[in-house]
């Protein structure tokens, strides 16, 4: 009996859960009431606005929304003010946000005050690493929806709806722009037939604001052009980027511009024809200036040769600061080696005072668990925006160094590489959608905090509106105790998770070789680049463990401003999360909760272990609150994940024991594998 009943409660409160692939993202939510929308112009933009309030409304049913294009020097770009009986922008685009925010807030239960929404960052884009092959560099899910192989140049309705579908997600969250291809550009990029595909794509995602850019390899002239040279100084190669740039511009009116990756990771640059970064940059801007495009120049350069890879882009880039072109952005990553699970921010940030300079994230989880691992990234790029830099006194932070608040930089931008294929629900795993979703909200606004975005991404994304549901709308305290909360705790704490299962207390780049998803502490095989083996960096011996990167050490220190400097410089001031950043410990080195550090370090990565169960635990109680297919999926992830935590754990620690010759606290869970067995073991086989 007490089963029927049990079986008939869990069927109740499931009537509203449908079946879901996930596919909607965040944008499932269906109209509740007729709304009548008021607006006096047209465009291809304001339709969809119309459309969206249409479809989406959730206010009050027979409402009056009215949309206003009506200059107002308080509105920035593509703003917009929101107040409770309309829209009101400077712009088309303006109004398609504020309706957007406006049925945000209608479904997730925030108040509409009369108050003006600004963009941080003037461009707001996804990096895709996608190559013309249909595959993606560090993607993990699916192939490209862009490129393909077989028959590549053509366009089928099924593609423009699915480009349709992206560009709307994207303008939802205020994204508006797209880099087609990938960082490591193929020259094709640049012919004819693959730059009629871009316009194909620029005319379907135009209406919703997304503007489209390539990367492109620095040596196209020679390899494309028939150019004996791509120096950037030689005249013919100006004139044919002059040349290729208006043949652009002559399909795709409102293209962006480019990204280049020069002169690093064997990708050929300026350095090649004894050029610097200032004369590629620029020539490439001279070509786009005529027509308002912008060049992103990547800051990602390092050589084998020297000793601290964390110090070169700094050490490379200075030098030039205030000698790149105003329509130059130099896009660098959040911190100075590579997307790592944490790291310091780059001091690039706020050091460079005279250019522009944009952040570039990685919302595809390649350091992070692909698209396995629950892993929200909004707490790690809050964790960098909100550093303080110190460059121009405290409050200096990366947000502020870098959307114009301190320097009066001509342009502003925002970058993330992407996480999407042609996978159904586009990321492979439900949650990564949190993070496409995260990055677009900070690009937006660069002050929100991780736990607003995850409350309004999961209300969003699984909040199923019951159709007698009264507006605005309530969630009960039922769905918010055991399924908002529980869960937002889960991606809020997922981050440091990963962290402490992975590299806790400062290691970093301690990967299997290649793929980059399982431990690899041992990775060295001959011959091999030493930046590109873990050992580089862990620098683990029987004295201790870490990089010393202190002014007795390699000095990387050095290139932060005080108190910052001093403040790493010292064992003792400088965040425990930090300190095998920045120093090689004794592994009896005492820490700031009294243990030694070999202990600290095995509490760490059984904490990881122990938060991943317990993630595991907040799910499974999610079920009823769930649609079942995208449970399920979720479930079978966790568990995956679960066990890749052990191995991480495992790995590092039993690896790490070699030199430390020291238990593991006996309070502490055992380890379960053989370090002989996870030196073959390949964590990405299911
Ligand atoms: C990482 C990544 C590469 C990528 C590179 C880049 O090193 O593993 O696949 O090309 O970053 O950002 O250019």
């Amino acid at each position: 009996m007490k089963t029927i009943i049990i079986i008939f409660i869990l069927s109740f409160t499931n009537q509203y859960v449908h079946a879901e692939d996930g596919h909607n993202l965040w944008l499932g939510n269906k109209s509740t009431g007729k709304v009548n929308v008021v607006c006096t112009q047209n465009s291809a933009t304001l339709t969809i606005a119309r459309e969206e309030l249409q479809k989406g409304w959730h206010g009050k049913d027979g409402a009056s929304v009215v949309l206003t294009i009506k200059y107002d020097k308080a509105i920035k770009c593509d703003g917009f003010k929101l107040n409770s009986n309309g829209v009101q922008a400077n712009t088309d685009l303006g109004i398609l946000y504020g309706v957007y925010e406006l049925l945000r807030r209608q479904y997730t239960g925030q108040s509409i005050k009369g108050e003006i929404c600004n963009p941080s960052y003037e461009f707001r884009l996804l990096n895709h690493w996608d190559n013309l092959d249909g595959s993606i560099e560090r993607g993990y899910a699916g192939r490209s929806i862009f490129w393909r192989k077989d028959n590549p140049f053509v366009v089928t309705e099924n593609d423009k709806m699915l480009w349709q579908e992206y560009a709307r997600a994207n303008a939802s969250v205020g994204i508006n722009g797209a880099v087609l291809d990938n960082v490591n550009a193929s020259p094709s990029m640049l012919t004819l037939e693959y730059l009629e595909k871009v316009k194909a794509i620029a005319e379907v995602v135009r209406p919703y604001g997304i503007k489209t850019y390539l990367s492109v390899k620095f040596s196209s002239p020679s390899l494309i052009g028939g150019l004996k040279t791509s120096d950037p100084l030689n005249s013919e190669v100006i004139q044919w980027w002059k040349d290729k740039v208006k043949e652009i511009y002559g399909r795709i009116p409102d293209f962006g511009g480019f990204l280049v990756k020069a002169s690093s990771e064997g990708q050929p640059g300026p350095q090649d024809y004894g050029r610097n970064h200032a004369d590629g940059a620029n020539m490439m801007a001279d070509a786009l200036k005529p027509y308002g495009g912008i060049v992103m120049w990547r800051a990602f350069v390092y050589s084998p040769n020297d000793k601290d890879r964390a110090k070169q882009a700094y050490n490379e880039f200075m030098p030039f600061d205030g000698q790149f072109r105003d329509n130059v952005i130099i896009q660098v990553k959040n911190g100075p080696v590579d997307f790592q699970p944490r790291e310091p921010f780059s001091p690039l940030f706020g050091a460079m005072k005279k250019t522009s300079v944009m952040p570039e994230l990685q919302i595809t989880q390649e350091y992070l668990g692909q698209s396995i691992h629950l892993v929200f990234l909004a707490p790690m790029w809050e964790e960098c925006l909100q550093s303080d830099t110190y460059q121009e006194g405290a409050g200096s932070t990366v947000a502020r160094c870098t959307d114009g608040s301190i320097y009066p930089q001509k342009h502003t931008a925002f970058a993330g590489v992407s996480n999407i294929g042609l996978d159904a629900n586009w990321c492979g795993h439900t949650f990564a959608g949190a993070n496409w979703y995260a990055f677009g909200r900070l690009a937006w606004n660069n002050h929100l905090t991780s736990e607003k975005i995850a409350d309004e991404w999961i209300k969003l994304t699984f909040y199923q509106t019951p159709s007698e549901d009264k507006n605005p709308i309530s969630f009960s305290t039922d769905w918010t105790k055991h399924f908002l909360l529980p869960v937002k705790h889960m991606m809020l704490q997922s981050r440091e998770a990963a962290v402490n299962y992975m590299m806790p207390l400062g290691l970093h780049h301690i990967f299997a070789g290649d793929h980059h998803y399982g431990p690899g502490p041992w990775f060295a095989p001959k011959g091999l680049r030493p930046d590109w083996t873990p050992p580089y960096y862990h620098k683990a011996d029987t004295n201790g463990i870490g990089f010393d990167r202190t002014r007795t050490g390699s000095d990387a220190v050095s290139q932060y401003h005080e108190p910052l400097n001093s403040q790493f410089n010292n064992t003792k001031t400088c965040p425990e999360i930090y300190l095998l950043w920045f120093h090689h410990l004794p592994w009896d080195y005492k820490m700031k909760s009294g243990r030694t550090f070999w202990n600290e370090l095995c509490y760490h990565y059984d904490e990881g272990l122990q938060q991943v169960r317990q993630f595991q635990k907040v799910w499974d109680q999610a079920e009823r609150y769930v649609d079942s297919e995208r449970f399920t999926q979720i479930q079978s992830k966790l568990r995956r994940q679960c066990m890749n935590a052990q191995v991480w754990k495992d790995a590092c620690l039993l690896y790490f024991q070699q030199f430390s010759k020291l238990p593991i606290p006996y309070n502490r869970e055992r380890p379960v594998h053989d370090l002989k067995d996870l030196i073959e073991y390949d964590m990405r086989r299911p």
